[in-house]
């Protein structure tokens, strides 16, 4: 049986199965968390700024969609990575302790849990933590974005539009869940996809509770202007 058709994953009688799978898989993210940061990030935080700027809740990304992804991925000496909306910072911890060469940096909107990624890292050179507004940086120092869809498509969209006129080199941008605001950028002058793929069952577990597609773009200024 396929389990990526829509037919298994919400049939009545495997949904509960998935569900159990998916608990078990945070237990086993919530530990990780424990052994890199010394606390747990697991909670799910809601956003109190959904209507004023289109933000979503707080949700960390499984790990094992993290090794998914970051595997397609190459950092060098120099290269600065920054998470767009990086909640209690597990993209961070996880690139931490996986080795990653990139400088770390993650720019949070809702201060409660901005916090909780600053306390944990304060002491771990090569992360640094903004409690702020993703519009308002400079994304020119930046070589690497993340996102694990922290706004809603219409802010995404105003998004792309300052992050292309503000950038005078090619960048990546990896997008976790990007199935609804993604194919925005698939004919868009500069922006080409490196990588597309669904993440589901890993390691044994269902991570999510429906298929989620992540991309790797890149994204070339020349080819805009
Ligand atoms: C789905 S969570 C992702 C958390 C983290 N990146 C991870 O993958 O584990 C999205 C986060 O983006 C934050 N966010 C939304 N809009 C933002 C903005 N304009 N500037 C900074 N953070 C933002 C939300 O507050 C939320 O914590």
């Amino acid at each position: 049986m396929n389990i990526l058709s829509e037919k298994f994953y919400f049939n009545p009688f495997v949904r509960p199965f998935i569900r159990l799978s998916c608990n078990l898989a945070r237990a086993r993210d919530s530990r990780r968390d424990r052994k890199i940061c010394g606390r747990s990030l697991g909670r799910f935080v809601p956003t109190p700024y959904e209507d004023r700027y289109g933000a979503t809740g707080s949700q960390s990304v499984p790990y094992a969609g993290l090794e998914e992804i970051m595997n397609r991925v190459s950092f060098k000496e120099g290269d600065s990575l920054i998470d767009i909306g990086c909640g209690k910072g597990r993209v961070l911890a996880y690139l931490k302790s996986s080795g990653c060469k990139a400088s770390l940096t993650g720019i949070e909107l809702n201060p409660e849990v901005a916090s909780v990624a600053s306390s944990w890292s304060k002491d771990i050179p090569g992360i640094s933590i903004i409690c702020g507004n993703a519009f308002d940086i400079d994304f020119d120092q930046y070589t690497h974005f993340f996102m694990y869809r922290p706004m809603d498509l219409f802010t995404f969209l105003s998004f792309i539009k300052k992050l292309e006129g503000s950038l005078s080199h090619p960048v990546t941008l990896i997008y976790y869940a990007d199935i609804e605001s993604g194919s925005y950028l698939e004919e868009r002058e500069g922006w080409k996809i490196l990588a597309r793929d669904k993440v589901f069952f890993k390691n044994g577990c269902f991570i999510h509770l429906e298929p989620q597609r992540y991309s790797i773009y890149e994204f070339v200024p020349s080819a805009k202007q």
